[in-house]
């Protein structure tokens, strides 16, 4: 092992360097302030490791992203969400006996207690999807009591497989509450994606036939936003962890993080901004406000903290959007307007130079709105999907040996102490 020689004020001090199997190196700090009376300063952690992890890989860079050391664009052509999700937790892709007892074991539990749905008629009939989601995700910890022994690794697995199976339901449930249509239960003789697809756009007074091309498309895109490493929405959940909170709550936590647009909210932004732009001939002037250091407008669905190449979902998902569009016989210029923002931005210089690239929200949206959700569940299907990420990042850190509550400092910059002034003498 090597080490890094940090000397402040005469005192100088080694702190080791732990390499990883692909990556940079960190440099443990953990005596740092001990030894020096310092802290690191890193707003936005943009150069700060929370935790060791074997789940999931990115090169920014390069524009590469691991699940397992199974490259994305690999697992969205050949594998399945649910097989994923297995991957996800387990760190290998099952057998064929492993997959069936998992599908088995999740079908199980995609129904949720029958007084949840009271907690939807609580809600105005427009609340957004994602604001019903936080409340009633952390709601099914008032219902799992035997599962919320967070020290028990049964009870954590029974949470995770409840919360991957019910979080279609859920979610679900919130589509149909928002349109005035009644719940559906689950059928479990159908695929997990087909399920949810079946709960939310199937009524009651008809069989509900599953196209395949949209089956497939959208276990594409769950399989695509099951995990990204310590992002910022994962880092909440290790958080919220952290301090022994259980799944439940912590994946409520985790939710409420991801509809920040800056964040999962985005690709709902992104189909609102390219809606707005409608217009090829308008791109410019969008191009422009981008650009404007005054102006607080960004390119939803550009950039990303990590990746300064093209993010390897927005590939995958811009080659589906065109694909699930033609054979849907779907004509949507607002693909058209995409791509060509795409084209003109990747020649700006600004773009260039800030290394901007479009990410995971860019295309995801065109496709759901192809399928026919309404922007406002573009970021509940992301939760859907992210939700087996969180759960496997949970459960590894509950299992690291290494694992502490949460606990950051700060640079105060605030008022040195002071006395209390009566209010008559202010
Ligand atoms: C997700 O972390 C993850 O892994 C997230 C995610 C996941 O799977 O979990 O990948 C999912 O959240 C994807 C990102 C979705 N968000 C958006 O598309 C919103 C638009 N993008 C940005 O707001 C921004 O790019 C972030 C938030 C994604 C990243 O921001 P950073 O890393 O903090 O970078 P920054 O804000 O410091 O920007 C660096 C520079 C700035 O200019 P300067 O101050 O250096 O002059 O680039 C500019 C920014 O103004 N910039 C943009 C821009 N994004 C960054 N300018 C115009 N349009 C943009 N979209």
């Amino acid at each position: 092992m090597t080490s890094a020689n940090i000397s402040i004020d005469g005192k100088a001090a080694d702190y080791p360097v732990h390499a990883g199997s692909v990556g940079p190196e960190v440099i443990d700090i953990r005596k740092l302030y001990a030894n020096t009376g310092r802290f690191t300063y890193d707003p936005g952690f943009t150069s700060t490791a929370s935790c060791e992890s074997k789940i999931t890989y990115i090169d920014g860079d390069q524009g590469v992203l691991l699940h397992r050391g199974y490259p994305i664009e690999q697992l969205a052509e050949k594998s399945s969400f649910l097989e994923v999700a297995y991957l996800l937790m387990h760190g290998d892709l099952p057998s064929q006996q492993q997959h069936d007892e998992f599908k088995y074991l999740i079908t199980r539990h995609t129904m949720v207690h029958e007084q949840l749905a009271n907690f939807y008629r609580g809600f105005r009939r427009d609340a957004h999807p994602m604001a019903i989601m936080c409340g009633v995700v952390g709601a099914l910890s008032a219902f799992y009591h035997d599962s919320t022994d967070i020290h028990d690794a049964k009870q954590r697995e029974i949470a995770c497989h409840r919360l991957i199976a019910k979080m279609p339901t859920i979610a679900a449930m919130a589509y149909k509450y928002s349109v005035g249509q009644p719940f559906l239960y689950p059928d479990n003789s159908l695929s997990y994606t087909g399920n949810f697809l079946r709960m939310t756009f199937g009524v009651p007074a008809e069989p509900y036939i599953i196209n395949p091309v949209v089956e497939d498309a959208l276990d594409k895109i769950f399989i695509l936003h099951a995990d990204h490493e310590q992002n910022a929405s994962t880092s909440t959940v290790r958080l919220a962890g952290s301090s022994g909170a259980n799944p439940f709550a912590c994946i409520a936590a985790g939710i409420a993080c991801l509809w920040g647009p800056a964040h999962g909210g985005a690709n709902e932004a992104a189909l609102e901004m390219l809606r707005e732009i409608g217009r090829p001939e308008r791109i410019p002037e969008f191009v422009a406000r981008a650009k404007n250091k005054d102006d607080p407008f960004r390119l939803m669905g550009f950039g990303h903290r990590v990746y300064k190449n093209y993010d390897p979902r927005a590939k995958v998902l811009g080659e589906a959007a065109t694909k699930v569009l033609d054979t849907l016989g779907i004509s949507d210029p607002v693909l058209d307007t995409a791509r060509e923002l795409e084209r003109v931005a990747l020649s700006d210089d600004y773009f260039i130079e800030k290394k901007l690239y479009p990410n995971v929200d860019f295309y995801s949206g065109i496709i759901l709105s192809a399928i026919g959700f309404p922007t406002s569940m573009f970021t509940a299907l992301f939760a859907l999907a992210r939700t087996t990420g969180w759960i496997a990042q949970w459960t590894e850190m509950m299992e690291d040996k290494e694992q502490k509550i949460g606990r950051p400092r700060q640079l105060y910059t605030g008022s040195p102490r002071r006395d209390y002034v009566p209010i008559e003498q202010r």
